[in-house]
């Protein structure tokens, strides 16, 4: 078979001519300096290289080691214990514990850690005398190898480990430890050329002028003709940039916003800080429930109070937890207490604020949802978070059922991209029937999503709203976390910029 011959492009000359005249291998930085060509240039002429066997690429991990502001500080000032010490032999040699925490020069941490130092080092002798402590010390120890370290790197600035001497290379560690130095590891790409590539230089190569933009020059003239084109590579490398972007979270909320309008939902937002009317009265939540204990709702010191909504809606809304009002239940058989509507909370859940938009749009058709931050006083774990997001929303028309409730959401989780979806019977004290949705997902099984359900009468009917209302609210994070492929719901809002950058734009 016949061999094909090598052409070589500019760079890739200038880089294997580079690489011929020195007979270790050639980090791609000092290609770069040698031969005046930008970094891109030299990644790309390597790989192209390497792919015609003229050079041969390696990748080795190496350890910079670089002194901190804190080290630096030490090298002016001198480490603590040697301050110490220096200011124990201007005290003659000795001093009391008392004595020294007189001293301006040290914080009382500082001292504690100069002592510290000069016990393991052993350059004090520590007596007891008359219940004190006694601190002695004889002569300046010469510098050790910790200290000299450190003066060479605030000489030297950053220091390959391997240069170091292996006494100091000893005192990395320790010196990591005291938070005056920094070790930092990195990849090191250098090239070496192979015995084709020197052949190939040696007997002289051709190179091909290759041009990768089409000019209106080179059509006018009819040069285009002549000339060759750089071939179009997507796959060779470039340098990895990083352009602003929407964050991942604010990115899916996004599209769940997109698909709530596409299927004709409105979106509506309510106060963070809400009245326990509408966040728990409204929802015939009685007002001893469990769920308004202080471990469970933030409470509000300031404003203590809020507005409750007009009169005939409080008054409703009271006697219906009394006695059931006209809404055909007998209620929760209690005095209800404006005082306890009254308070300061900040909601748990947005169903707080379908109820308050309901009671301002009693009229059907309504459809609306919310995707919005509620608060909760959690313990924060992986799985839990003291504030964090639900999506929320509300049919109200004539004639709507449970099936439109599920076909709804069936509707919304396969949008989102969760094709198995179920419903399992639940408990809210404000609805009635109330459903639980689940999504099935390979890796976990069934999740539950979000609870849901028709709004009970005792809802419904004091705030004038004569026609069923469909209801359901649920997690976001869960959901987020699933399409993030996250295992810690912290992870969502720690906002690791390298996680940032690594998630795609396009979920
Ligand atoms: N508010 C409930 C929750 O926070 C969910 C829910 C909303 C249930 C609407 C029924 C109707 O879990």
């Amino acid at each position: 078979m016949e061999k094909e011959q090598v052409n070589l492009r500019e760079i890739e000359l200038k880089i294997l001519k580079a690489l011929s005249n020195s007979k270790a291998e050639t980090t791609i930085s000092d290609l770069g300096k040698e031969t005046g060509l930008d970094h891109v240039a030299v990644v790309r002429a390597s790989a192209w290289l390497g792919e015609k066997g003229l050079v041969e690429l390696r990748e080795t991990q190496k350890l910079y080691v670089e002194i901190l502001k804190e080290g630096s500080r030490y090298v002016e000032e001198g480490l603590p214990e040697r301050r110490l010490l220096n200011i124990i032999l201007k005290l003659g040699g000795s001093a009391t514990l008392s004595q020294l925490s007189k001293e301006a020069s040290f914080s009382e941490e500082e001292l504690k850690i100069a002592l510290g130092w000069l016990r393991r080092k052993n350059w004090a002798e520590f007596r007891k005398q008359d219940n004190e402590t006694l601190i002695c010390v004889k002569e300046q120890p010469p510098l050790g190898d910790d200290e000299n370290l450190l003066n060479l790197l605030k000489d030297r600035g950053v220091v390959e480990e391997s240069q170091l001497p292996n006494e100091m290379k000893e005192m990395l560690d320790l010196l990591q430890k005291r938070n005056v130095i920094n070790v930092r590891q990195e990849k090191v790409r250098s090239l070496i050329i192979t015995e084709e590539g020197r052949r190939l230089v040696q007997s002289g190569v051709s190179v091909v002028e290759e041009v990768s933009i089409l000019t209106s020059d080179l059509i006018k003239s009819g040069k285009w003709r002549s000339t060759k084109f750089r071939k179009y590579d997507v796959e060779a490398p470039v340098v990895t940039i990083h352009p602003g972007k929407i964050h991942p979270v604010a990115e899916l909320i996004n599209e769940i916003r997109e698909i709530f309008l596409n299927l004709g939902f409105t979106e509506i937002r309510g106060p963070f800080v809400e009245s326990a009317f509408w966040n728990f009265d409204a929802l015939f939540q009685p007002q001893d429930h469990p769920a308004r204990e202080m471990h469970d709702t933030f409470y509000l010191k300031f404003p203590k109070t809020a507005k409750l909504p007009d009169k005939q809606t409080v008054q409703r809304v009271s006697k219906t937890h009394e006695d059931g009002w006209k809404t055909g239940s007998t209620g929760w058989g209690y005095k209800w207490d404006a005082r306890i509507a009254r308070q300061t909370i900040l909601r748990t859940h947005t169903t707080a604020t379908t109820i308050r938009y309901l009671a301002e749009h009693p009229e059907p058709p309504v459809k609306v949802f919310s995707v919005d931050r509620v608060y909760r006083n959690e313990k924060l774990d992986y799985k839990h978070l003291a504030e964090f997001f639900q999506i929320e929303g509300i049919i109200v028309d004539e004639n709507v059922t449970l099936r439109d409730l599920m076909g709804t959401l069936t509707e919304f989780y396969k949008r989102l991209g969760f094709e198995k979806v179920q419903f399992w019977p639940s408990y809210f004290p404000y609805t009635e029937p109330s459903l639980q949705s689940t999504v099935y997902v390979e890796e976990f099984g069934w999740i539950e999503l979000c609870g849901m359900g028709i709004f009970r009468p005792e809802v419904t009917i004091p705030l004038g709203v004569k026609v069923p209302v469909l209801a359901w609210g649920g997690g976001f994070e869960r959901l987020a976390m699933l399409r993030l492929g996250l295992e810690d719901i912290r992870d969502l809002y720690k906002n690791d910029l390298g996680w940032i950058r690594r998630t795609p734009i396009l979920l």
